[in-house]
């Protein structure tokens, strides 16, 4: 969703052997049991957008306040360690307003004409924002164009809709330029990679069920499948076999999942890396019926004035409201990752409303609790695989066993009171493997807490009500 608000309509129960002595054992009011050989999902990562041009916002701030509004996005010790960038990739004319403006302004006279692609090397802020997050280690970058540019559509504009030329359904009289935008994806691609910054995932569209008053084009999920058909072997041709695409960005669960079922009866669900869907219109349920990866994308409070709290009442924009949607996402519908939409955003837009993690006002920065909820995911890394996690009232807990082995436990406390929670299942510990734990609440943002590690491996520390803590205990020693 951008702009404007008023178009919106929108270790299983046995518990192992105890070898550390009753007396030495810390207080054990809940228990949660993983299961190492229950395997879910692997995770992608957790991300967030800075498009239309809010990525500048950053590009603009003075050091030392830039490097810390970038650590607390990304740093993986003191920040929110996010994994995912999801670029928008321009299709506007220029960069009026707050618009993207698209590498090709204007568009050959046929489809088969030479395209003059400008490339300005800064992409609306976001290829600075990307290069930096490099620097952090982030290693996926999902560039996803709103629409194709106006003249490749059937309405001529990119904004308001319309349709690309070329998919079922068109009919458009400077013909079929379902492979110049594929052209001109793989350009995009290609000028990040000269700039450093490798794109390993594509989208096309953005809530293609959604007619708006900026970037947008329409599609439903067999005309998207027309499109696929073409740019899978365009990637293939020129060599970026191993950029996934991404489809389609709808509004809500609901419509994503009719646009899962037509990507399958056309054929194309071989040739997506995952169905990408938004939360606005219709929430996560249950699993989608897919076997390639599903990704929320953008979701955020769009309503709700800037709010920094972490628990007030439940409201839409509150930490504890997202520390359980992200939660919801991951364990209940199997998501491979969970993308907030804006990362940062200014006071003057939407009201300053909470559909951004971070408020930038000319200078100076405020962090909501959003970005602390989505910094206690931080222990699970891209690659993790979800393994069983069970047990405790009032506990929602889900864990992840890390590509270095390593294992992630992440708990929300729905309950108001504290609780010492005890996880067991991950064994003894190897010598030199530590567990460590953060929590976030009312007056904490991921702090780190102390842990007691009984003989078994349990590793026991306190939470506050309403409260999330994130338990980490470090990979195994390097056999050798
Ligand atoms: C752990 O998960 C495996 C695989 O699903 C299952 O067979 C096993 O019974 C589970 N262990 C316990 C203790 O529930
Ligand atoms: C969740 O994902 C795992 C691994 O991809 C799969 O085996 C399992 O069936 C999925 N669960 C549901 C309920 O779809
Ligand atoms: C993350 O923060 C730590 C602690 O301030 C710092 O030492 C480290 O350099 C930061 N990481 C990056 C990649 O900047
Ligand atoms: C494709 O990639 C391979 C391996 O990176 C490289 O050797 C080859 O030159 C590339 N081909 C083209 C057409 O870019
Ligand atoms: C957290 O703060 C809110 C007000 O911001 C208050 O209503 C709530 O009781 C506090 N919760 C705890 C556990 O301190």
């Amino acid at each position: 969703m951008h702009l404007p608000l008023s178009q919106l309509a929108a270790l299983a129960a046995t518990a192992p052997l105890a070898f550390a002595s009753p007396r030495l054992a810390p207080r054990q009011n809940q228990k949660v049991t993983i299961n190492l050989s229950q395997k879910y999902q692997t995770i992608d990562g957790f991300g967030f957008s800075a498009a239309f041009q809010r990525a500048n916002l950053i590009v603009n701030l003075k050091e030392p306040k830039q490097s810390q509004v970038l650590d607390l996005l990304f740093n993986t010790s003191t920040g929110a360690g996010f994994s995912i960038v999801r670029n928008g990739i321009g299709s506007s004319k220029d960069s009026s307003n707050d618009y993207m403006n698209t590498i090709l302004p204007v568009c050959p006279s046929t489809p088969d004409g030479t395209p003059n692609y400008k490339w300005d090397g800064k992409d609306s802020g976001q290829l600075f924002l990307s290069q930096q997050a490099v620097k952090y280690g982030v290693s996926t970058f999902y560039g996803n164009a709103w629409s194709a540019p106006g003249c490749m559509k059937t309405n001529g504009n990119d904004a308001n809709g319309g349709q690309l030329c070329g998919v079922s359904g068109t009919n458009c009289r400077s013909g079929d330029w379902k492979q110049a935008y594929a052209n001109y994806l793989v350009k995009y691609v290609q000028l990040y990679a000269e700039n450093g910054v490798k794109v390993t995932h594509l989208g096309f569209l953005n809530e293609p069920d959604f007619t708006a008053s900026y970037a947008s084009m329409l599609s439903d999920g067999n005309q998207a499948a027309d499109f696929i058909k073409v740019l899978r072997p365009t990637l293939d041709r020129n060599n970026l076999t191993d950029v996934g695409i991404n489809c389609c960005e709808a509004t809500g669960w609901s419509v994503a999942n009719q646009h899962a079922q037509q990507m399958i009866s056309s054929g194309v669900e071989g040739m997506i890396y995952a169905v990408t869907s938004h939360e606005y219109t219709s929430r996560i349920g249950s699993p989608m019926r897919t076997k390639a990866k599903v990704w929320q994308t953008e979701y955020s409070d769009l309503n709700g004035r800037w709010s920094t709290a972490w628990y007030s009442n439940g409201g839409a924009g509150d930490g504890f409201t997202w520390a359980n949607t992200v939660f919801n996402g991951i364990v209940n519908a199997n998501l491979s990752a969970y993308i907030f939409w804006e990362g940062v955003q200014d006071r003057a837009t939407n009201n300053n409303n909470n559909e951004k993690l971070i408020l930038i006002d000319g200078q100076n920065y405020e962090v909501s609790k959003r970005l602390w909820a989505f910094a206690q995911w931080r222990v699970v890394r891209p690659g993790a695989v979800r393994i069983g996690a069970s047990g405790g009232s009032n506990l929602k807990s889900a864990a992840f066993q890390n590509k270095d082995g390593s294992i992630a436990v992440v708990i929300i406390n729905s309950g108001t009171g504290a609780q010492t929670v005890a996880v067991s299942g991950l064994g003894a510990p190897a010598e030199g493997q530590t567990v460590k734990a953060w929590v976030t609440d009312n007056s904490s943002d991921m702090k780190e807490v102390a842990v007691t590690v009984a003989g078994d491996g349990t590793a026991s520390a306190s939470v506050t009500g309403r409260g999330m803590i994130s338990f980490l205990r470090s990979a195994p020693p390097a056999a050798n």
